[in-house]
């Protein structure tokens, strides 16, 4: 075994890199990070250069580093650059994956409690569409996705797996391997919904064993907005198709006839936006120069010292569940709503942000929740902001007796 990295945490270079840190104390990480500066220049010289020499010139130009952002992508998460798609969000990198599965009226579709909303929504389209059975795993014990009932229900047959890894609300960090045990001993097609996880915990698509990964850019990634990608593996490549193609997904060889490219570009489409890809591309060096196996210790146990805090504050209560938790809080606070204790923080430049029970209608409506805070941490983010945090929160949110 390898000793443990003792390397101190570059925390004063990565807050330099940050310009954001100075403004605010962005606890709404897994809204949407602070980007670092290398993120900023990249996006915004891109977009210079396409006014100086034409868009079409600035991508010819900058064509080896587009080909590099698939590159650097693939090996955030042990993949090929062929595996990759760049696509402008992770709703719609899961989507081009799902509604591209050849599904028959009667498959199974197993999925679970943190599911996000929109991929729900989707299933219950598919549902209406192809006759599909939706199946809902319930939580162990501990709170994350229970094993055992999960195993027995790929045992009676099921086509698709479905899951999301970190949910949209709340620390829970779902086991993604152990389910890829069970989804191959099982032949399921797996699809994993990495979008809270990418850029906060490390991923391996072997490891995880999932034939597809979904995952936006602006989260955990620190990636610019309207930017995300899909991972489609060898495997999946030749089960799924793209529900819709274009010139760019396929080639038109004959005057009645296509042929589909054989990469996992023929889920993206000919339109982009370039500057957002190579963003995406340095969001994606960045991380691959701290690595995320340096800096999610440190997320994570700034997300339990956040919680640690929030639970010896009197009125509130938190909510994360799950033996394994991340960089995700939420919480309540006795009389005040969520949307007011927001407000509240924002009107001292602390940002967070609010998770409903209606988009989490499986998990916070199921266990009776109200609209809760999301505080959420990211790496960059110091003991000193929780404490001033906790400070606004005591001081400007919460009236004293
Ligand atoms: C778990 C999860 N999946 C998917 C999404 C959707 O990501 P995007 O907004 O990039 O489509 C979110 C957004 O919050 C999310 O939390």
């Amino acid at each position: 075994m390898s000793a443990p990295d003792r390397t101190p945490f570059p925390i004063e270079r990565v807050r330099r890199d940050t310009p954001g840190v100075e403004n605010v104390v962005h606890f709404n990480n897994a809204g949407s990070a602070l980007p670092p500066e290398s993120v900023v220049t990249t996006v915004v010289e891109h977009v210079r250069r396409e006014a100086d020499i034409g868009g079409y010139e600035a991508a010819d130009e900058a064509e080896d580093r587009l080909s590099s952002v698939y590159t650097s992508l693939a090996a955030l998460i042990g993949a090929e650059a062929r595996q990759i798609a760049v696509i402008e969000n992770a709703t719609r990198a899961w989507d081009m994956a799902v509604y591209g599965y050849p599904f028959k009226p009667g498959d199974r579709v197993i999925t679970c409690r943190a599911e996000y909303v929109s991929n729900i929504i989707a299933l219950l389209q598919l549902k209406q569409r192809f006759g599909i059975e939706i199946v809902l795993i319930d939580d162990d014990d501990e709170g994350q996705i229970d094993l055992s009932q999960l195993e027995a229900e790929l045992a009676r047959g099921a086509t698709m797996m479905a899951m999301t890894h970190v949910p949209t609300s709340g620390g829970l960090i779902n086991p993604a391997a152990e389910v890829g045990k069970l989804c191959t001993a099982y032949g399921v097609f797996y699809v994993l919904d990495a979008c809270q996880s990418i850029g906060q915990v490390p991923l391996d698509v072997d490891t995880i064993g999932c034939d597809v990964l979904s995952a936006t850019g602006r989260k955990y990634l620190r990636g610019p907005r309207g930017t995300g990608f899909l991972f489609v593996s060898d495997r999946a490549l030749g089960v799924i198709e793209p529900p819709f193609l274009d010139l760019h997904a396929a080639k038109w060889v004959d005057d009645g006839e296509y042929v589909i490219r054989d990469d996992a570009k023929r889920f993206e489409n000919w339109e982009t936006n370039f500057a957002g890809k190579l963003g995406l591309g340095a969001a994606a060096d960045y991380a691959l120069e701290l690595t995320v196996d340096a800096t999610a210790p440190r997320l994570i146990a700034l997300g339990e010292m956040l919680r640690s805090r929030l639970d010896r504050v009197a009125g509130v209560s938190v909510h994360d569940k799950g033996p394994d938790r991340g960089g995700i809080a939420t919480f309540t606070v006795e009389g005040i709503t969520a949307e007011n204790v927001r407000a509240g923080l924002l009107a001292s430049a602390v940002n967070t942000s609010v998770s409903t029970p209606g988009q989490a209608r499986h998990d916070l409506a199921y266990r009776g929740l109200p609209t809760v805070v999301r505080a959420s941490v990211h790496y960059y983010n110091t003991e000193a902001e929780i404490h001033r945090f906790i400070d606004v929160l005591q001081t400007s949110v919460i009236p004293r007796p």
